[in-house]
């Protein structure tokens, strides 16, 4: 029979199974992955709260930073300018990053040290600008972080993922990111070059922590460094007053914020047993520029942002 005189009947059921056919053989858009897929595919987020103060430094900083940090998959960063107002320099440096951030600012409320007892709560800790001394840096800054996150995690249906509090001149390599997934509460890890020592870092005996290596200040509730700990973020929630505070010791702001979520005994090591080092807390040593006006030829650089 002529393939033109087939009935159409015949070749409505023809196209019928073939378009079934393909259907079949053909993935989904969309798939119900089994349990085990789905666990190993989770990647929490992870919120990094970084303070930032202009300085000469500051973009080659942020720039060394930020080029890690976009290495770095389910990632927000929330960066608080140490400002009355959000800086240029900031804004368009984040704007150009490719990064998913959120861009704040607060400034350090300043703190006259009047009597001895002042001085001594930011015992070895003191810096003095215009005449007014300060402590602890970040105080304010973190606060307001952790205050939008709060708020931006109360809108979440899924409110899992992790925060890390990030300096703005450590040294990260992108395996501590992948550590700080794997916590349930509290996790910690060693931190480089910190403390006067090659390394500070948590003791382990059986996956337990019994004791801190620490030699600067090493009675400390929490003898660690803000580099090395995550906290999970469902728990800022149920920890509605944990903050960071000004009215404690110089070094003591880790144990301020981590004394909300955990016990000593009940952190989690991290980083095989806290034997690796994937932090370290390096600072960037203050430039020392020749001023234009002691040049004999001066050469006039103000329009160029460094
Ligand atoms: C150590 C800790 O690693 C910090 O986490 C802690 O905030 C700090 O001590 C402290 O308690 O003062 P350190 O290298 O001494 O770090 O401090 P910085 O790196 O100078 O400052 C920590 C963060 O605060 C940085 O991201 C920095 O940019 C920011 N910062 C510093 C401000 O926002 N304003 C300032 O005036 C100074
Ligand atoms: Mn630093």
């Amino acid at each position: 029979m002529p393939f033109g005189k087939v009935k159409k009947q015949y070749l409505a059921i023809a196209m019928l199974i073939f378009v079934l056919l393909f259907f079949f053989n053909s993935k989904p858009a969309f798939q119900c992955l089994s349990p085990e897929i789905q666990v190993s595919s989770y990647l929490p987020t992870i919120y990094a709260i970084t303070p930032t103060y202009t300085r000469l430094a500051q973009k080659a900083d942020l720039t060394r930073l930020s080029q890690t940090l976009m290495h770095v998959k389910n990632f927000h960063w929330i960066i608080v300018e140490d400002s009355e107002k959000k800086t240029d320099l900031v804004a368009n440096f984040l704007k150009e990053s490719g990064l998913n951030y959120t861009h704040l600012n607060v400034k350090t409320q300043a703190s006259k040290h009047s009597s001895v007892l002042d001085i001594n709560i930011c015992l070895f800790k003191t810096y003095k600008i215009n005449s007014t001394w300060y402590c602890a840096s970040g105080v304010e800054q973190r606060n307001l972080a952790l205050k939008w996150l709060r708020d931006h995690l109360k809108k979440l249906h899924d409110k899992r993922g992790v925060i890390y509090f990030m300096d703005d001149d450590n040294t990260y390599a992108l395996k501590v990111f992948d550590e700080m997934r794997k916590i349930n509460k509290v996790g910690t890890w060693p931190v480089g070059i910190v403390g006067g020592m090659r390394v500070e870092m948590p003791l382990v005996t059986d996956g337990k922590i019994t004791g801190f290596n620490a030699v600067w200040k090493p009675f400390r509730p929490f003898p660690i460094d803000m580099a090395g700990f995550a906290i999970n973020s469902t728990l800022l929630l149920e920890q509605p007053d944990a903050k960071f505070s000004r009215k404690v010791q110089s070094g003591y702001q880790e144990s301020e914020i981590l004394k909300y979520f955990t016990k000593k005994e009940d952190l989690e090591p991290l980083a095989d047993n806290c034997t690796k080092v994937y932090v370290w807390h390096t600072r960037t040593q203050k430039p020392s520029i020749i001023t234009p006006k002691k040049w004999q030829t001066p050469v006039f650089d103000s329009h160029i942002e460094v």
